[in-house]
């Protein structure tokens, strides 16, 4: 995989006279990329971005995002179309494969994804060794990555078919895998999937049958559930999808590559955050409070942040959010709440911080966790399911980005360079020397 050059360049120059001058390469969209892997080389220099704020770290046809014009694009797609008219499932073919599903395709993908979600049964025995108030995210991080014990006749990275077979195993059991860790912390008995129902209507199954009762489906329930998944599939190189790919990077298996992307969306700046913004709209309380909360999120030394709220790439309004606030409404009206207290918070702090000079100066607008968490808690959902269920769609986006990067002949281990500020070299001082 390579990516064009229009012949432009970069011209980089050090006192003294030397330059060296960089191709710039062209995307299909977005800015263009100066091409610095000769810097060091004609320059002996290294280039300083902690965050990777300004580095391209791959070539990718999967995610475009434009964070200026808040676009966001699924191998082209436009993410508000594939929400509306798409299927979680064929946004995972979709993202997987590079195109959108013929309908024998489409089927023989279902098929697939439905025929691999038992899990194997002696991982059953692994949820025993947990604490009923592990949080869930500890136990399908460790389950995942035990996965790579389990189905060693998919390990192989190099053979298409054992990746193949490996992505239908993460996508079908990630359900299975995740619903057991609620399962087991509220001590209910383990459902078993099914495959006469569709993914999201399976996860719910999971979740919230009982062996004497069947849940119920409520079909616009599932259906914000798939559109939900749809929402989170991918976005390009997040720092969970970073750190699978670096990860993958050393050829390591695609399932503790997963668990080690599990890892890093649990932190609270990232897929933790819809967690926290539900916390925080509880904490706040109520609309008298907002003013006093706000003050609190603009003094630096408070350590407040407005959950939910700014993105590394979105200057503007993540357009998952959009989605994501419609999807609310129509879960709440389907069941029934006419007034939810946490949603009225939620949209007159959103108010307030969209007319806020604070918010408006720095371009901080809600992003995809703002509302998701009031409609994951009207499904019932407990608040530390949520970004268990954010690691269940993003695992098709991992997926992708994994296998696009083990097929790319270009792909080298990830091994960035650094700054170094620590003490010059020095001699060793023995114990009876040291002051
Ligand atoms: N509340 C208050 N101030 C904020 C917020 C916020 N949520 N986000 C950024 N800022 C401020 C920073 O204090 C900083 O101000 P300064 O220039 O005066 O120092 C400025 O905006 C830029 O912030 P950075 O931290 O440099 O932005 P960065 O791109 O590194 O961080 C992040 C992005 C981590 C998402 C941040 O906006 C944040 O912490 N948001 C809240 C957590 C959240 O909602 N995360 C979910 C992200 S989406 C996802 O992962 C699915």
């Amino acid at each position: 995989m390579s990516g064009s050059s229009t012949g432009g360049s970069l011209t980089v120059s050090l006192e003294g006279g030397r330059t060296a001058t960089l191709p710039l390469q062209d995307g299909t969209i977005g800015p263009q990329v100066a091409d610095i892997r000769k810097l060091h080389d004609q320059l002996g220099v290294f280039t300083y971005d902690p965050g990777y704020g300004n580095t391209a770290s791959c070539l990718s046809r999967i995610t475009y995002i434009d964070g200026d014009k808040g676009v966001l694009l699924y191998r082209g797609y436009p993410i508000e179309q594939l929400a509306e008219k798409s299927t979680f499932l064929e946004v995972a073919y979709l993202l997987l494969n590079g195109e959108l599903p013929n309908a024998e395709q489409k089927q023989d993908f279902e098929h697939g994804v439905l025929h691999h979600n038992m899990v194997h049964e002696q991982i059953r025995s692994f949820y025993n060794g947990f604490r009923r108030d592990a949080h869930p995210m500890a136990v399908i991080c460790s389950v995942v990555g035990a996965m790579s014990a389990f189905y060693s006749d998919s390990l192989d990275i190099t053979n298409p078919e054992h990746r193949r077979i490996a992505a239908f195993r993460l996508i079908a059991k990630l359900p299975t895998i995740a619903a057991w860790a609620y399962k087991y912390s509220v001590g209910e008995p383990f459902m078993y999937p099914r495959n006469d129902l569709g993914y999201a209507e399976n996860f719910l199954h999971m979740m919230y049958s009982v062996p004497p009762e069947a849940y119920r489906i409520n079909p616009v329930l599932a259906r914000a559930f798939d559109r939900i998944l749809i929402l989170h599939a991918d976005h390009e190189q997040n720092a969970s999808t970073s750190t699978v790919r670096l990860a993958g990077s050393t050829g390591v298996n695609p399932f503790v590559c997963v668990s080690a992307g599990i890892a890093s969306l649990w932190g609270p700046a990232h897929g933790g955050a819809n967690e926290a913004v539900l916390k925080m709209l509880t904490q706040i309380g109520s609309v008298a409070n907002i003013k006093d909360f706000i003050a609190k999120v603009k003094d630096k030394n408070s350590g407040v942040r407005l959950m939910g709220f700014g993105h590394r790439v979105y200057k503007n309004y993540d357009p998952r959010a959009k989605i994501m606030q419609k999807t609310c409404y129509e879960v709440l009206q389907e069941l029934g709440i006419k007034d939810d207290p946490l949603l009225d918070l939620a949209m007159e702090l959103e108010k307030i911080a969209l007319e806020d000079d604070y918010f408006v100066s720095r371009k901080l607008y809600p992003n995809v966790d703002f509302y998701s968490g009031i409609i994951l808690k009207a499904m019932g959902f407990p608040t530390s399911m949520f970004t268990v269920l954010f690691a269940m769609a993003r695992t098709v986006g991992w997926f992708a980005q994994w296998k696009e990067q083990v097929e790319d002949p270009a792909q080298r281990i990830g091994r960035p360079r650094q700054l170094y500020i620590g003490a010059p070299r020095r001699d060793y001082v023995p114990l009876d020397q040291r002051g």
